[in-house]
C-alpha cells in the first residue's frame, strides 16, 4: 500500500467536524473530548487524518472551542508544521452543513477534501485509504463511506436508484416507511471535490426538527447540478459507529479495548480473559507477561517482560520492570523495578519507586516512598515520604508518621536496618545503617548506625 495518494504540494485536505455539543451525551464535557481508551475521542480521528498524509488538516470547533482546541493541539504536538491543525470557528451550531460552510476558506486550498466527524473514533486507516482510492477511481464529485447496519436507527439512510447509483441521504429524523427500512447508512466520512461542495453548502436551508443545515442535504443538490455520488461500502460495520450517547460510548470503549488487547496478544502477551481485562490505547506490555482477569492498565502504563499482573489490579501511568508480580493491588504514577512483588491488597500511590527485588505485601500503603533493592514491607504498613535503602526489613504494622498536621516530613532508613513490628517512625527521622528498632517503639529521634533503639514502656506484671 502506497502511503501518498496526493503528491507533495497537491490538493488534498482533511476536515474534521468537532463543533457539536453532543446534547445526547447529557454532559458538561464536549462530546469529542469524552475519553475512549484513555484518549479524548477526537484523538482517533486526528490520528487517522495525520496518517493519510494530507496537505492540511482543518478542525471545526464551536462548543467549548477553547477546550477542544487545547486538546487537539496536545494530540498534534510534534507533528510537522504543515500538519498542525488549522482551527475553524463555527460560532453557532447550525449543523454539519453549517460547519462545512464556515470551513470554505480552508477547503479552498484543496482540490479534494475528506470530511470526517469527530465522533467516529473506530474508523481504520485501511478503510479511509480505500475510500480515498475509490473516490479517485470513480472520478465522482462525492464518495461516501457507508455500511450495512442491522439496526440503522440514528444514521442517515443511503437511498440508491434502480441501478444502484446513490441518489441521496435521508436523515434518521426524516426517514419514513421504505426509506426508514434501508439498512445501508452514512458513516459521516466523505471525500469531496471541493469546488462543487463549496458552491453547494452555501445553498443549504435549515431543515428537520433542529432546523440545521445538513451536510447530507448537499449530496442531492450536488447530484442535481450534474455531480456524481459514489458510495464505498465498508466491509466492517463496527468501524463506523458514531458516538451520540453514552451507550455508544461504551460500545466504542469495548472495541478499542479489544483492539489494544489483540495488539498485545499478537506481540506475545498472554491475556487469560480478554473480556475481563482492560488496557488503554497507549499501554505497552512486553513478551511473556500474563494479564489475569480484572487487570486494568490505564494511561501511559508500561509493563516489562515475564510479569504476572492481576487478578484485580489497577495500574495507572506507572512503569513495571521485568519479572514483577502484582496481585489485587493498585499502582499509580510510580515505578516498580524488576523482580519485585506487590500485593495482594497493596496501594502504591504516586511518586513511589520500588525495587529491584523488593516486596510490598498485603495491606500496605506507599506514597512518595523509595524502597531499595531487596527491601521488604510485607504487612500492614503505611510508608509515606520515605527513603528506605537496600535490604531493609520493615515489620508488620510499621507506620511513618509523616504529617504533623501542617507539614509533611521525611523518614530515611539506612541499608540492612531492621524495623520491628508495630513501630511508629515520627518524621523527620533517620534510622542509621544496620540499626535495629524494637517492636512497638515510637521513634522520635534519629537512631545511629548499628544501634538498637527501644522506645516503649517496660512491661510490669502485677501479681494479684
Ligand atoms: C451525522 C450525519 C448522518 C450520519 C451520522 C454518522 C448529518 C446531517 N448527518 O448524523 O447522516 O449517519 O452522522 O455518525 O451530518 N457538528 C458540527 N457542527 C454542528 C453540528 C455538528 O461541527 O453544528 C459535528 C459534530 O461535532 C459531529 C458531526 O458534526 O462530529 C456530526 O454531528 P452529529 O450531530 O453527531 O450528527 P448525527 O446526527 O450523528
Ligand atoms: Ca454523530
Amino acid at each position: 500500500m502506497s502511503h501518498l495518494i496526493f503528491k507533495k504540494g497537491g490538493g488534498f485536505g482533511v476536515l474534521i467536524l468537532a463543533a457539536g455539543e453532543g446534547t445526547r451525551m447529557e454532559s458538561s464535557l464536549p462530546k469529542v473530548l469524552h475519553p475512549v481508551g484513555g484518549k479524548p475521542m477526537v484523538f482517533y480521528t486526528l490520528r487517522l487524518a495525520n496518517a493519510l498524509k494530507p496537505n492540511g488538516i482543518g478542525v471545526v470547533v464551536g462548543y467549548e472551542a477553547d477546550k477542544v482546541k487545547a486538546s487537539v493541539t496536545e494530540v498534534a504536538k510534534g507533528w510537522g508544521a504543515n500538519r498542525l491543525p488549522h482551527f475553524i470557528l463555527q460560532k453557532q451550531a447550525t449543523g454539519s452543513g453549517g460547519a462545512v460552510l464556515e470551513a470554505i476558506p480552508f477547503l479552498k486550498k484543496f482540490q479534494t477534501a475528506m470530511v470526517l466527524c469527530g465522533d467516529t473514533p473506530l474508523l481504520s486507516y485501511e478503510t479511509l485509504y480505500a475510500l480515498l482510492n475509490y473516490h479517485k477511481e470513480q472520478k465522482c464529485q462525492v464518495t461516501l463511506l457507508t455500511a450495512k447496519m442491522q439496526n440503522p436507527k440514528g444514521y442517515g439512510r443511503v437511498v440508491r436508484g434502480p441501478l444502484g447509483d446513490v441518489l441521496k441521504v435521508v436523515e434518521d429524523s426524516e426517514a419514513q416507511g421504505k426509506e426508514a427500512a434501508i439498512t445501508e447508512v452514512n458513516s459521516g466520512a466523505y471525500c469531496f471535490e471541493t469546488a462543487l461542495l463549496m458552491e453547494t453548502v452555501k445553498e443549504l436551508k435549515p431543515a428537520g426538527q433542529k432546523r440545521e443545515q445538513y451536510l447530507t442535504a448537499a449530496l442531492e443538490l450536488i447530484r442535481r447540478k450534474g455531480g456524481r455520488i459514489a458510495a464505498y461500502l465498508s466491509p466492517s460495520n463496527e468501524e463506523i459507529i458514531g458516538i451520540n450517547s453514552r451507550i455508544q460510548l461504551a460500545q466504542a470503549e469495548r472495541v478499542i479495548n479489544r483492539r489494544v488487547l489483540e495488539r498485545l496478544m499478537l506481540s506475545g502477551v498472554t491475556v487469560i480473559d480478554p473480556s475481563h481485562t482492560y488496557a488503554d490505547t497507549d499501554v505497552e506490555v512486553e513478551r511473556d507477561t500474563v494479564l489475569l482477569p480484572g487487570t486494568i492498565l490505564r494511561g501511559k502504563t508500561k509493563i516489562g517482560r515475564e510479569c504476572r499482573i492481576g487478578p484485580h489490579t489497577l495500574i495507572e501511568n506507572a512503569t513495571v520492570g521485568n519479572g514483577c508480580d502484582v496481585r489485587f493491588s493498585q499502582i499509580v504514577e510510580s515505578r516498580l523495578l524488576e523482580k519485585s512483588t506487590v500485593g495482594p491488597f497493596a496501594n502504591i500511590r504516586p511518586n513511589s519507586v520500588i525495587g529491584p527485588r523488593a516486596k510490598i505485601g498485603n495491606f500496605t500503603e506507599l506514597k512518595s516512598a523509595k524502597i531499595g533493592f531487596g527491601s521488604k514491607v510485607p504487612h500492614l504498613s503505611y510508608i509515606g515520604d520515605a527513603e528506605i535503602a537496600e535490604d531493609v526489613n520493615v515489620g508488620a504494622g510499621t507506620i511513618t508518621c509523616n504529617y504533623d498536621g501542617v507539614d509533611k516530613h521525611k523518614t530515611v532508613i539506612g541499608a540492612k536496618a531492621f524495623i520491628g513490628s508495630n513501630v511508629n517512625l515520627v518524621a523527620p527521622v533517620t534510622i542509621g545503617r544496620g540499626a535495629k528498632i524494637g517492636a512497638g517503639s515510637t521513634i522520635t529521634e534519629n537512631v545511629p548506625q548499628g544501634a538498637l533503639a527501644i522506645a516503649r514502656s517496660r512491661q510490669i506484671n502485677k501479681e494479684k
